[in-house]
C-alpha cells in the first residue's frame, strides 16, 4: 500500500507545562528527566499526527541542557516531523523556558529523536513519507539522512562502510 505523502508542518505540536514544585531538583530547576519526559510525550505526539498510528521511541540523540528553566516559568517544547523512512521517523524539538511575570523567553534546548510506527500486531509498519516546504524543513530533511547513519552506527545497526552520507559529510562533499 502505498501512503500519501504529508508536510512537515501538519505534524507539529506545541506543548505548553508549568514547572511545579515536584518537577524540580535542589536548586528549584526543572529536572533533567522531567523535560525528556514531556519532549518524549511532544515527540510522540508530532509522530502520531504524521503516520495514524501508535509509535514507540527507538532513540534518542544526544541533549545538552543550554539553559536552566525555573520553578514557577513555563516550558514551550515545539515537536516537528523531518523525515520519515521506511517504518521510522525522526523529530526534530525546540524548548524553551518562559518567565510568565517578566514576559520573556529564553531558550532551553533542542533534541532529535527517532520513532517508529507499529501495526496492531507490534510489528513495524511503513509510515508516510514527509515534504519540506519552508527553507529550514529542508535543511533538516537533507540532515536527516546522516543524523540516521549516525545513530544507526551508535546502536550497532549499520557498519560505517556503508554510510555514504556521513562519508561524504567528512570528505567535504556536502555542507553539515
Ligand atoms: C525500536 C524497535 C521497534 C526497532 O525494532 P527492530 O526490529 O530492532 O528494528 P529493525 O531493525 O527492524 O528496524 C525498524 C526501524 O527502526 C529503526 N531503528 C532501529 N534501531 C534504531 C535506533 N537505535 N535508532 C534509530 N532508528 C532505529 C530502523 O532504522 C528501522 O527504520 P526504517 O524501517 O525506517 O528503516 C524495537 O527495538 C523496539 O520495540 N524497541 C523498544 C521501544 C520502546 O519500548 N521504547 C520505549 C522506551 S524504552
Amino acid at each position: 500500500m502505498t501512503l500519501s505523502p504529508k508536510t512537515a508542518h501538519e505534524s507539529l505540536i506545541n506543548m505548553t507545562e508549568l514547572v511545579l514544585p515536584n518537577d524540580t531538583n535542589t536548586f528549584g530547576n526543572l529536572m533533567g528527566g522531567r523535560l525528556m519526559y514531556w519532549m518524549d510525550i511532544a515527540a510522540a505526539l508530532a509522530c502520531m499526527k504524521h503516520c495514524a498510528a501508535p509509535v514507540v521511541t527507538a532513540s534518542v540523540d544526544n541533549i545538552s541542557f543550554e539553559t536552566p528553566i525555573k520553578l514557577g516559568n513555563v516550558v514551550h517544547i515545539e515537536a516537528k516531523v523531518t523525515r520519515a523512512f521506511n517504518t521510522s521517523i525522526e523529530v526534530h524539538m525546540r524548548v524553551w523556558g518562559e518567565d510568565p511575570v517578566l514576559q520573556y523567553r529564553y531558550k532551553s534546548n533542542e533534541a532529535f529523536m527517532t520513532f517508529v510506527a507499529l501495526d496492531p500486531n507490534g510489528k513495524a509498519r511503513s509510515v508516510p513519507a514527509i515534504i519540506a516546504e519552508s527553507e529550514e524543513e529542508k535543511k533538516l530533511f537533507d540532515g536527516a539522512l546522516r543524523r540516521r547513519q549516525l545513530r544507526l552506527i551508535l546502536s550497532g545497526k549499520m557498519k560505517p562502510a556503508d554510510a555514504g552520507e556521513l562519508k561524504a559529510l567528512f570528505a567535504g562533499e556536502i555542507e553539515g
